[in-house]
């Protein structure tokens, strides 16, 4: 145990900031190298692809989302992800008309959109809006296309405008339940994808809300989150009644030894960065169990 004078725990609404540890003390869990390719912080794009990236799938048609399209049936996300995102339509009050086009995909799922898009749609469509096999974010089950279901939608692109008020709303709302806009139109250097204004990706709580809040893309909070380690400053955000503290791990070779917090006052999970280390969220006080992480 690594002791640590605990600091009063009393925040605004919204803040962000690097500050002292919050735990009173962390213990140590070990984590094998393998994990740095799974949890809701992994970074998937063309120069990170998808490694073994464990996930609990649960079916989308099981709660009451509507899907929509004949190209994937079988909708299936993320079991917290998809809990997530029931929360959000209802919160935003969309579920009547926000219909949910594709959620996970195998890398052979993925391998066939990109071949019949290449067809039908040529090299630089495909190029703008489909990752390649193996680079998805939905490989992973934590993305989610949604789109308005007003008539037929576009598998590769869905209908969802802003213009719209339950599009615009369920973005407004939509870092609160722990999701972002994963592409936008001013990232698209960084991303290789061009605005997708109907693909989401749930990364948890608070993340989502200081990736919108600063505007950065995962490609980007991923770095930021490196400057946030262990042995430094943490990352301390306070937002809507929750207060969060989130700090980086670089992974060792083998198991990388991660410290969490010690005793039960904080939720806390730890995720791989899909690159080279872990980010471990802790989570206090009565916001904890709120909107999930
Ligand atoms: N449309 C996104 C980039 C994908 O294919 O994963
Ligand atoms: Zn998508």
């Amino acid at each position: 145990m690594i002791p640590i004078t605990r600091k009063p725990i009393e925040e605004p609404a919204w803040s962000l900031r690097g500050g002292a540890p919050l735990a009173g003390a962390y213990r140590t869990v070990y984590l094998g190298v393998e994990r740095v390719g799974s949890g809701k912080l992994v970074l998937v794009n063309a120069a990170h692809p998808v490694r073994t990236f464990e996930t609990r799938l649960a079916p989308a048609a099981g709660s009451l989302l509507r899907e929509t399209g004949s190209q994937e049936p079988d909708i299936a996300l993320d079991a917290v992800c998809l809990a997530q995102l029931t929360a959000l339509l209802d919160g935003c009050g969309g579920r009547e008309r926000i219909a949910v086009v594709s959620g996970y995909r195998s890398k052979e799922k993925q391998r066939a959109i990109y071949t019949d898009t290449l067809r039908e749609r040529g090299p630089a469509y495909t190029e703008s809006y489909v990752a390649l096999p193996g680079a998805s974010e939905h490989q992973t089950g934590l993305a989610v296309d949604v789109g308005l279901a007003d008539g037929g939608l576009d598998y590769i692109a869905p209908s969802f405008s802003e213009g719209a008020e339950e599009a615009a709303s369920f973005k407004r709302l939509a870092p609160a339940y722990g999701f972002v806009q994963r592409y936008e139109e001013d990232k698209t250097a960084l991303t290789g994808i061009a605005c997708e204004p109907w693909h989401f990706r749930y990364v948890g709580r608070p993340h989502a809300a200081v990736m919108a809040r600063e505007n950065l893309c995962l490609e980007e909070y991923t770095a930021f989150m490196k400057t946030y380690a262990f042995g430094g400053k943490h990352l301390i955000v306070a937002d809507a009644g929750l207060l969060a503290e989130t700090y980086y791990v670089p992974a060792a070779k083998g198991f990388t030894p991660v410290p969490v917090p010690a005793a039960g006052a904080a939720d806390w999970d730890v995720s791989g960065n899909n690159e080279d280390g872990f980010v471990v969220t802790a989570v206090y006080g009565k916001g904890a169990k709120r909107h999930g992480r």
